[in-house]
């Protein structure tokens, strides 16, 4: 089984580069999105703790694979030096039920994430669209603007953090990108003049972090931190006054924006999930002017293309240990010769 350590992620981004990830990765969750109904899946079962939230993340397709992810997100994690949000995964085949990677996700998930919200915006913003907004620029943020200026001519990035040593750091990290960087006094402030905002902040509240008066025609919102029971980022009558798109209605419904709502008021407004755009039997956008709405929570579908990606770059390249997570047997109903009975049975005697 081959296990992928966050070491032997980083070189795989190295050999492939990411750009090339990032795109192909687009690419497969267009491959898979528009197989939407091949697979079996679940709203993830979700675990509330007072500090967080700890999820499961099974999917399986009717050829390949199946995948699990763990996740949690615990917004209060940077106050003791740790990652809000931290993920594993293992892809198995269906054929034998054998696992054949187990790997890191807590980067996978950034990738995953951004890769998703570039593939919504490719389908919902204006082409025209040149500058983006992004408030939070925590771990998920530069992910997420360098997956955005793949699928759109980003030239300015407007950012606001209530944490001034997160935006020290986002600039540190994106000075050598292209685009210019306006660092602003609000998110008010930074989401003036935008063509697409990007919310991924995270608190364990309802927080107005957008407000409804800031939004202005025709401009495409990502919002990322809505994404579990309690936890959401916009103002609610920004919802009525935009085509909302969702991933995956009955998970989005106890997890995203639209948690807020009653399940009528959700299922009238509710325009399409996600893959309705991708096979096309929907649009994205039909006017300049409309306000789109991208209420992204993450599911397991899109963990699914990444794990998979990831196991054949894995392969491709020759990255990643061999460790035996399962037993190998000459006779596989010969499971206890694997423990050594002399020294487990006659170990002291
Ligand atoms: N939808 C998805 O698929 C998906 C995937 C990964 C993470 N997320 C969510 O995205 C969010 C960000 O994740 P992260 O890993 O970057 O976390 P992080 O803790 O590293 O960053 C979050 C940032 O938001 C800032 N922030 C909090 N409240 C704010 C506010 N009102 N205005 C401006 N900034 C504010 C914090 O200071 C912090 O820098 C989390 O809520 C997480 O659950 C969603």
């Amino acid at each position: 089984m081959k296990i992928i350590s966050v070491e032997s992620l980083s070189k795989i981004l190295q050999h492939h580069g990411f750009d090339n990830f990032m795109m192909d990765l687009i690419g497969a969750l267009k491959r898979d999105f528009s197989r939407w109904q091949s697979f079996t899946k679940i709203p993830r079962p979700a675990m509330y703790v007072p500090a967080g939230v700890l999820e499961l993340m099974p999917i399986c397709d009717n050829e390949l694979y199946y995948t699990f992810k763990y996740v949690n997100c615990h917004p209060k994690n940077p106050l003791i030096g740790k990652q809000t949000v931290v993920a594993t995964g293992q892809l198995s085949e269906i054929i034998t039920g054998y696992p054949l990677m187990f790997s890191e996700m807590t980067i996978l998930t950034a990738l995953r994430t951004a890769a998703t919200s570039a593939l919504a915006t490719d389908l919902m913003a204006r082409k025209n669209s040149h500058t983006l907004a992004l408030i939070g620029t925590g771990a998920q943020s530069e992910f997420q603007v360098l997956a955005l200026q793949l699928v759109r001519d980003i030239k300015v990035v407007r950012y606001f953090d209530i944490d001034p040593k997160a935006m020290d750091k986002f600039e540190k990290n994106m000075k050598k990108q292209s685009f210019k960087l306006i660092r602003c006094k609000n998110a008010q402030e930074a989401i003036t003049e935008a063509d697409i905002v990007t919310v991924c902040t995270a608190s364990k509240a309802h927080v107005d972090v957008i407000k409804n008066n800031w939004v202005k025609a025709g401009v495409h919102i990502n919002a990322l931190g809505g994404d579990t029971k309690g936890k959401t980022e916009l103002n609610l009558n920004i919802l009525a006054q935009s085509r909302v798109v969702v991933e995956y209605f009955v998970q989005s419904f106890i997890e995203g924006e639209i948690q807020r709502l009653s399940k009528e008021k959700a299922k009238e407004l509710v325009y399409a999930e996600l893959y309705e755009l991708v096979t096309g039997s929907k649009k994205g956008r039909e006017e300049e002017q409309q306000i789109t709405l991208f209420d992204c929570v993450g599911i397991a579908l899109e963990d699914y293309s990444a794990l998979r990606l990831t196991y054949e770059l894995a392969q491709k390249y020759n990255i990643g240990e061999e460790r035996n997570l399962t037993p190998k047997l000459k006779d596989p109903k010969d499971l206890i010769a694997k423990l050594a009975l002399d020294k487990v049975f006659w170990k002291g005697v």
